[in-house]
């Protein structure tokens, strides 16, 4: 139970991390959450501050959730060697269901940071993160339903809200263990929750499309 508490703390302070917020301070001088659509996000941060530091800021955020599934990995097979876990516990079966656990709280950690008062963005970059490290085949799949949805529709959200939709499909396709379909339809919820007010937006038809400047929406 402690180890769980441990890699849900550390995977909840790297989601925190608030790149998008640093971005904005740093280069403009401005808080971030108080432009366009109000997230802390990299795709808000390519609409207000440019290309180079949305993708820069992509990368990072990815990067948070790369970090946590690995530490969810890390820390459960540090317990194990070292006889932590009864040896009762089936690895197969449980580190899974630790690595979730990572992947959620960092998830919450990005859109609920602790440095920034329980705000911040929309979990979509670290989402990816966490798919990429728990299976490249899947995080490349979800990329290329957001590319296709983008392509047609030029609109992250919807592309974003599609791409979550598909997470849970695609651990299906790929025969993954239970805990990870259970990451994929909670993290996806989780994800489309968080684009209420895109949603909203979709449906009056006021969401702005790649490119299309803004005002502060939220
Ligand atoms: O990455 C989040 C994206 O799906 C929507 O961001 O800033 O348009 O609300 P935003």
């Amino acid at each position: 139970l402690s180890l769980c508490g441990v890699v849900v703390l550390l995977a909840y302070l790297f989601g925190s991390f608030p790149t998008g917020y640093l971005a904005g301070k740093l280069l403009k001088g401005i808080d971030i959450r108080e432009v366009g659509s109000g997230s802390t996000g990299a795709t808000n941060v390519l609409r207000t501050l440019g290309k180079v530091p949305g993708g820069f800021v992509l990368l990072i955020d990815a990067l948070k959730g790369v970090l946590a599934i690995n530490l969810g990995y890390a820390l459960f097979n540090i317990a194990y060697s070292q006889n932590l876990i009864p040896p009762t516990v089936n690895p197969g079966i449980w580190q899974p269901y630790l690595v979730t656990l990572a992947g959620l709280a960092a998830l919450l950690g990005h859109s609920k940071s602790i440095f920034l008062g329980f705000t911040g963005g929309k979990s979509v970059a670290s989402g990816v993160g966490i798919l990429l490290a728990i299976n490249w085949q899947i995080g490349l799949s979800t990329l290329g339903v957001f590319a296709v949805v983008i392509a047609i529709s030029r609109i992250v959200s919807l592309s974003s809200i599609c791409g979550a939709i598909a997470v849970s499909i695609l651990m299906v396709i790929f025969h993954q263990p239970l805990a990870y379909i259970l990451l994929g339809l909670t993290g996806g919820l989780y994800v489309i929750i968080r684009h209420r007010s895109n949603i909203e937006r979709l449906i009056a038809g006021t969401e702005p499309k790649i490119g299309q400047k803004v005002e502060t929406q939220t």
